[in-house]
């Protein structure tokens, strides 16, 4: 056949491949979510096979692994105790509280690691959602400027405890704009705010809440998290955060919502995080378990596509893996 254009000489050997890729996932893309809670014992979590949660010093031990393997970003979620929850949550502000003790620590043990936290509600608050809940006739509602309040004191609690990005998780309106201020009037001008940016009401976050106890005790998050179904409010919610000072932006979960994420990148200049959240994590592990699909092909294969629609960072529970897998690749 006469052919000016093949296609395939650009896929003849591994080295033309190596030459013409145009996505590559890098160690330093991987952020490391961290389950720990006061306990002294780490416990295999049951909702997400192979993903522990830590004692503090199992944490930090495991924070000293990843950065080993070249990781230098971790994103920390606890657990906490049932008595120190309250319809408020103000456990998340106390500065001798469990987060704090945790980014001290590890600030010391390990002083190169980014420490990202997590800024919600729903580890401290009694009701299980990422605000304040009132119930009025039996209708349930999340308080918002209430809830801003209390997230700005949980976001300097961090702060001042060493922290360098804080997550606001929470989907509330204004909180990076408020966050920002409070951090700024403390002196903390150097803490970043990581906003989930496009957090959806998804199915997918069910191990996760296992993980920590956290599902709401009643209702859904559905009138604070976003509609499944929409991509143009995401980016109305990227206006708003970029207004509001946020340093990086996030679209959660991140397999599921590819379009969205790439709609983003089109849309921003700001660095873009996508989170695999846990379902996305359980279902590789599900059918990898079963020997039905190849782990280390499929996870990054997972991340690549990510990536590739136009995430700068991801945070994911195989970040460990990925960072020894990426190490041996270069051996
Ligand atoms: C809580 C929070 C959730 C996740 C991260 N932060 C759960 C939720 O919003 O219900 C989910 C992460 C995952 O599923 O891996 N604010």
């Amino acid at each position: 056949m006469e052919m000016m254009i093949r296609g395939r000489r650009n896929r003849r050997t591994a080295a033309v491949r190596g030459l013409v890729r145009e996505t590559r996932l890098h160690v330093e893309d991987l952020i490391l979510p961290l389950f720990f809670h006061i306990d002294g014992d780490d416990v295999a979590i049951e909702s997400m096979p192979g993903c522990t949660r830590w004692s503090l010093q199992g944490l930090v031990a495991e924070v000293k692994s990843a950065y080993s393997l070249g990781i230098r970003a971790v994103v920390l979620f606890p657990k906490i105790e049932e008595d120190l929850k309250s319809p408020n949550g103000a456990e998340c502000a106390n500065d001798s509280g469990l987060v704090p003790t945790a980014i001290r620590e590890i600030r010391k043990a390990c002083p190169g690691m980014c420490i990202i936290t997590d800024v919600a509600l729903d580890p401290y608050n009694s009701d299980g959602h990422d605000g304040i809940v009132v119930k009025e006739g039996g209708k349930l509602e999340i308080l918002n400027d209430e809830t801003v309040e209390v997230l700005c004191a949980q976001a300097l609690c961090h702060a001042r405890a060493g922290a360098d990005t804080v997550a606001p998780s929470d989907m509330m309106d204004g909180r990076v704009g408020a966050i920002r201020v409070a951090l700024d009037e403390e002196g903390f001008t150097g803490v970043g705010i990581m906003s989930y940016t496009a957090k959806y009401a998804s199915a997918f976050y069910g191990p996760f809440r296992g993980a920590l106890d956290s599902a709401p005790k009643e209702g859904d998050k559905k009138t604070y998290q976003m509609d499944p179904g929409n991509a143009r409010e995401a980016i109305r919610e990227l206006l708003m955060d970029e207004e509001e000072g946020a340093d990086i932006v996030m679209v959660k979960p991140a397999g599921p919502y590819l379009d969205v994420i790439a709609r983003l990148r089109d849309e921003t200049t700001l660095p873009i995080a996508a989170y695999q959240v846990s379902g996305e994590y359980l279902m590789i592990k599900s059918a990898c378990s079963g020997g039905w699909l190849d782990e280390k092909a499929v996870v990054m294969e997972s991340l690549l596509g990510i990536k590739r629609a136009g995430a700068d960072m991801i945070l994911t529970y195989f970040a460990k893996d990925v960072a020894s897998w990426l190490k041996n690749s270069l051996e």
